[in-house]
């Protein structure tokens, strides 16, 4: 796909059919992930699990539907996959690196016809529950910032309006 038909063409998807992308898909998609910017480049300094274990992903689930008060909501949305990004640092630079990791997923996640959706509360809640985040095996002083669901869908990525917002700085007239 054309990278401008791509970026057209993405948008969150919050249905799932609960198969998992397949291996060269999703390969193609972590694969991205390392491709985005990182400040200074200290791509050491990001970290992606890839969680399917259902329970796992059943626990994040039931964890943030209680963090926003929604005991009956999906915030995983049933995909079968949230790869949490972490980083060793806190702050404004941390988290631009992990929105921009995130980023190229998602817009490969396009390319390979893959469901996703960028999942910062749920992200939230695992970071804030000591038994959930045991259970990611993180390395050493890393903690996790953003998410990202995956999965197959019945939804389509179409052509879509988007609207835009600008102005000119006062630029030299040419
Ligand atoms: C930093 C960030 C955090 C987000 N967190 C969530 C989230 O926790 N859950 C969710 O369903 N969508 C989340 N989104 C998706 C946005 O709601 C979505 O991108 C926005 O509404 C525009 O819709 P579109 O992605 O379909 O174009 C997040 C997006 C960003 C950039």
């Amino acid at each position: 796909m054309e990278l401008s038909e791509t970026l057209n063409r993405r948008r969150s998807i919050r249905s799932y059919t609960g198969q998992m992308a397949d291996a060269a898909q999703l390969e193609a998609i972590l694969e991205a992930a390392y491709e985005a910017p990182v400040g200074m480049g200290r791509y050491e300094g990001i970290h992606l699990t890839v969680v399917t274990r259902r329970s796992l992903l059943a626990a994040i689930d039931a964890a943030a539907a209680r963090m926003f008060g929604k005991p009956d909501a999906h915030p995983l949305y049933g995909a079968p996959m949230l790869v949490v990004v972490s980083s060793d640092q806190g702050g404004n630079v941390a988290s631009a690196n992990v929105a921009a990791v995130i980023q190229n997923m998602s817009l490969a996640a396009v390319d390979q016809g893959v469901g996703s959706c960028y999942i910062y509360g749920a992200t939230r809640a695992l970071a804030q529950d000591a038994d959930l985040l045991a259970q990611l095996d993180l390395p050493e002083g890393f903690a996790p910032l953003g998410s990202i669901v995956l999965g197959k869908t019945d939804e389509k990525y179409e052509p879509r309006q988007v609207p835009t917002s600008h102005h000119f700085a006062q630029n030299d007239v040419a």
